[in-house]
Order: structure tokens, then sequence, then C-alpha cells
């Protein structure tokens, strides 16, 4: 897998699933080159927020050169396993792709506590996780978690799994 999971997921089936409204606020957490957090920002409209946020400089300084001064989209460098600044209870949605595989145990369990403090009541959580089976690219098999794996590691309520693409799954998750 290469630094950026663009072009080898359905981004058309993950935009249905996630079901975005205009107005929404939405966190691309790790969101690389910002790919994503495009799409979600068209999405979301003017009455709409998009937060980009990664720990990779430069994938900030590039992505903020591409928005002009009228763009929804705040891109900036965090850490979604410490605190992001955002505000409490404030996001419909937050996007992880193809970064859950890089946390340690307990950076999970700091991301698990940092999204449920942002997102809002019944905001939702879409985690997109390549498989835990022999694929030609990709981390270490012990790595990566499988659905259910997921699900033991975080305490929202899940609610829905969907294939994204030959080796890639969503999970989508509830904050009840
Ligand atoms: C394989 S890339 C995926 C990029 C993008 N989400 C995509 O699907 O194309 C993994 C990204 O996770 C970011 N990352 C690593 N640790 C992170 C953390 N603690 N919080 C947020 N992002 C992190 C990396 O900097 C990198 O941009």
């Amino acid at each position: 897998m290469g630094k950026f999971s663009e072009g080898l997921l359905d981004e058309e089936k993950i935009i249905k699933e996630l079901n975005i409204l205009t107005g929404h606020s939405i966190l691309d957490a790790g969101c690389g080159d910002g790919y994503m957090a495009k799409i979600f920002s068209k999405l979301v409209g003017k009455q709409g927020k998009v937060y980009a946020l990664d720990p990779d400089k430069n994938s900030i300084v590039t992505l903020n050169g591409e928005l002009d001064g009228n763009s929804n989209i705040t891109a900036f460098v965090g850490d979604i396993t410490q605190n992001t600044n955002l505000e409490d209870s404030s996001l419909d949605l937050i996007y992880l792709s193809t970064v859950f595989h890089i946390f340690s145990k307990e950076q999970v369990q700091l991301f698990d506590k940092e999204a449920k403090r942002i997102l809002k009541r019944n905001g939702k959580l879409a985690i997109v996780n390549i498989g835990k089976e022999e694929t030609p690219f990709g981390p270490p098999l012990e790595m990566r978690s499988s659905p259910e794996e997921l699900i033991n590691k975080l305490t929202f309520t899940p609610k829905g799994l969907i294939s994204v693409a030959e080796y890639f799954y969503m999970q989508l998750f509830i904050n009840e």
C-alpha cells in the first residue's frame, strides 16, 4: 500500500454509505493529501465544515496551498490520539481511512476517548481498514484488525460493515 489509499477504494460506495448532508461537520483524521476531505467539502456545502488533520506537516502545507480563502476546509497538523482542540460534541462524522493499523494499544484507547469527546451524540465514526488476510500489499498482518477485533478495541456501537474495495472494509459506528 502506498502512502495514500486514493484510487484503491470505491469512494462512491463510501460516500453513499456515509449519508453526508449539507451543513454537516466532518473530521478527516489522518487526511494525507486531503483527497476525501475535498469530496466531503463539496457534500457539506457552504454551511458545512471539514477539518482535515494529519501529523505530517508536509501533507498539511501542500493541502493548505491548494485551498482558497473561501474553502470550508480547515487543514491542520494534529494527532487524533491526542487533544485535537476541536470542540466537544461538534462533529457529525469522523472518517479514519487506513490509519488505525498505525496506532499502538495505548493510542487506540486515546483515539477512542478523543473521538468520543468531539463527536456529537449519535454522530458517526467510519473506519476504513485493509482486511486481516494475505494481500499483495499493506502492513504486516499483526498490525491489522479484523472488523470483529476493531469492534472489540473500541467503545462505540457498531452500525454496519461494508466492503469498499477488493481488500478493504469500512466499519461504521455510532456515538450513542
Ligand atoms: C496510509 S496514510 C492514509 C491517508 C488517507 N487517510 C488515505 O486514506 O489516503 C496514513 C496517514 O495517517 C497519518 N497518521 C499517522 N498517525 C496518525 C495519528 N496519530 N493521527 C492522525 N493521523 C495519523 C499519516 O501521517 C498518514 O497521512
